[in-house]
Formats: structure tokens, sequence, C-alpha cells
């Protein structure tokens, strides 16, 4: 009936960086931070923990589980906008890394709901080549794009992947429906540059460098409306109701956005799975590190009704519902 999730797999790098420790480099304190994001501490890239390499190994991680190898990938979707290149993609990187010569790979760029995105992206591939298997995967090594002397940006982010196989069933589980959004006239909201241009004659805005700029307070807003929304969209589209889900797992953006839609939506918070406490916000790759957290913790038992959901810089955001 839809693509399912045969395996789940993540990778976070060893380095674990405590508020304690960014109070060594901008004037914050642990309190503050707990208090207003919930993030206790995240992981950040060294060497060998590159965007591709994390991204490679959550992979491995997600093949072992639904047991195929690099010979049955037919399709790499990586999610990123942290990639060590600009060209060639990241996916390109993984498929070389993984050995999966049969694949084709792109990157999908929608920050933190990239991953969403590129889930909904092998759904609707599946639907037509139902014989494929694919790797859709997060993957964001933030700390390469963020500016450690930005005391409103640098505590919130973390370096990560996670990774999930796809395949077509005829079962009565899988990907039920997504409901996914853009809004590109709030980009200045939040948003990161690439390099200054090379091209005098091509305008840019006011570029800092290759950091992430953020409107805290009317990010904080919008997102938590938009996904509501999403949400609300999608349960009415599809006639399930809220009480019908079994687990939810939302992009770990920070604690205070998730109590407010969680709040508002009127979900139960057991049902609700969370770690930006450890790993703060790993943008793409948060849902699938979390999804593979839940799976493997035995979180989701099969025929469950799973719902997640994103918000990211574009703006984007959404909801997908899977039957597990
Ligand atoms: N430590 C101590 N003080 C700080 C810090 C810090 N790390 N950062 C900011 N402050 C100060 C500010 O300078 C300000 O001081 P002032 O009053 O003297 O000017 C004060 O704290 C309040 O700042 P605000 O920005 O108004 O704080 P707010 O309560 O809005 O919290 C936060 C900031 C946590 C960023 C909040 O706006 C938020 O969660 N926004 C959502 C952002 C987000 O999650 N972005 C991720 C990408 S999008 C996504 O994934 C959904």
């Amino acid at each position: 009936m839809g693509a399912v999730i045969l395996g789940t797999g993540s990778c976070l790098p060893e380095r674990v960086v405590s508020n304690h420790d960014l109070e060594q480099l901008v004037e914050t304190s642990d309190e503050w931070i707990v208090s207003r994001t919930g993030i206790s501490t995240r992981r950040i890239s060294g060497k060998g923990e590159n965007t591709f390499q994390l991204a490679t190994s959550a992979a491995k991680k997600a093949m072992d589980m639904a047991k195929v190898t690099a010979d049955d990938i037919d399709l790499i979707i990586v999610a990123t906008m942290s990639s060590h290149m600009l060209m060639p993609s990241c996916a390109c990187f993984v498929q070389k890394e993984l050995g999966a010569q049969k694949a084709y790979a792109y990157d999908v760029n929608a920050a933190c709901s990239g991953f969403l995105f590129a889930l909904d992206n092998g759904d609707k591939h599946l639907r037509v080549e139902r014989q494929q298997k694919i790797l859709i995967i997060g993957t964001e090594t933030l700390s390469s794009r963020t500016n450690w002397k930005d005391r409103n940006t640098c505590i919130l982010f973390g370096d990560g992947a996670g990774a999930v196989v796809l395949e077509y069933q005829d079962e009565n589980r899988g990907i039920v429906a997504s409901s996914l959004f853009s809004d590109g006239t709030l980009w200045n909201l939040l948003y990161m540059h690439t390099a200054p241009s090379c091209n005098p004659e091509i305008e840019q805005a006011d570029n800092p460098g290759a950091h992430i700029l953020m409107e805290g307070r009317e990010v904080f807003k919008y997102a938590v409306k938009a996904m509501q929304g999403a949400i609300e969209n999608l349960l009415v589209r599809e006639q399930i109701d809220l009480d019908a889900i079994d687990v939810m797992i939302p992009h770990q953006a920070n604690i205070r956005i998730l109590k407010k839609l969680v709040s508002r939506l009127g979900i139960k918070k057991e049902k609700v799975f969370i770690n930006v406490q450890k790993y703060g916000n790993t943008s793409a790759a948060s849902i699938p590190i979390a999804l593979d957290e839940a799976n493997r913790e035995g979180r989701l038992k099969r025929g469950d009704l799973l719902l997640v959901c994103s918000f990211g810089g574009g703006f984007t955001w959404g909801a997908s519902l899977i039957r597990w």
C-alpha cells in the first residue's frame, strides 16, 4: 500500500559539548540555555565526522537493520544544508562510500524540513518504481556553519545523521500521506549565505559569511503555528482523529517550541518522543535520529500510527503520517 521503512540508523559525533563548555565561548549560562531551549548537550564533529561520513555510517546501520546491501540500493536522497561541497552533492559522496554502484543520488535542501521533504520524494518515487529500494538520509554538520561568537544561535545547534531504507509493500502500512508547505517571503527570518558572489553584477544582501542568522522570536512564533496547521490539515484531509496517533516525532528544535505545539494540539505528552536535550537542533537530521532512537528503544510497534512534523528555514514545514 505504500513506502515502508525497512530499517533505521543514526550516527552522532563522539565529542559531547555541554552548556558549560559554551560558557567558555560566549556570555551565557547552563541555566539560561536549559530554561530557554531544553538543550543540555550537543555533539560536535571532529576529524572523520564530515557530513557525508556521518551520513554513510547512519545509512550502513539502516541497511543492516533492513537486511539490504549496497547493491540493492536504487536511489539515495540526502537532506542537508551543510555538505562540505556545493558540488558534487553529499548524496554522491555517500553513494561512493557505500559502493552503491547502481544507485543514482541527489541532495534536497529544505533546511530543517529536509528529511520530511526527502521522505515524500522517496514515497512518490516508489509509487511509480515499485521494485526499488531507496535510502533517505538527513545529515548535518551545523558546527561548520555556526558563528561561535553569536550566543543567539551557537547554543542551539548540533551535528549528526539519521537514515531510513524505504521499500514499497502491498501491506496496509507505510507512509500514509504528507502535507508539506513553503513560504519564501519569510526567508530573511532564518538564513545562511554560502560564500560571497564572484560576479560583481549579482547583488548580495548583507553577507557576513556562511553563518546561520535568525530572528529567534519570530521563528518561534511561526514554527508553532505552522506545524500545528500542517498537522491539523493532514488529519482532517485523511479523516484521522488525533487520538489515533500512537507516537509523535517532531523536529527537535527546542523544548519550548515542542511544549507549545503539544499543548496547542492537545496530544498526550507521553506520545511525543523528545531527545533535543542530548543533541540540540540537528536540522534535517533531527527526525531520522529521533526515529532511529525511538525504533531501537522499542517505542514503535508494528501497526502504530506515527506522526512526524517539521519546520525550518525557507520557511519550510510539514507533517507526515506513517503506519509502522
Ligand atoms: N545566553 C544568555 N543570554 C542570551 C543568549 C544566551 N545564549 N542568547 C540571547 N540572550 C539574551 C539576549 O541578548 C536578550 O538580552 P537583552 O534582553 O539584554 O537584549 C535576552 O537574552 C532575550 O533574548 P531573546 O532573543 O528575546 O530570547 P528568547 O526568549 O526569544 O529566547 C531563543 C531565544 C531561545 C532563540 C528563542 O527565541 C527560540 O527558541 N526561538 C526559536 C529559534 C529556533 O529554534 N531556531 C532553530 C532553527 S528553526 C527550527 O528548527 C524550528
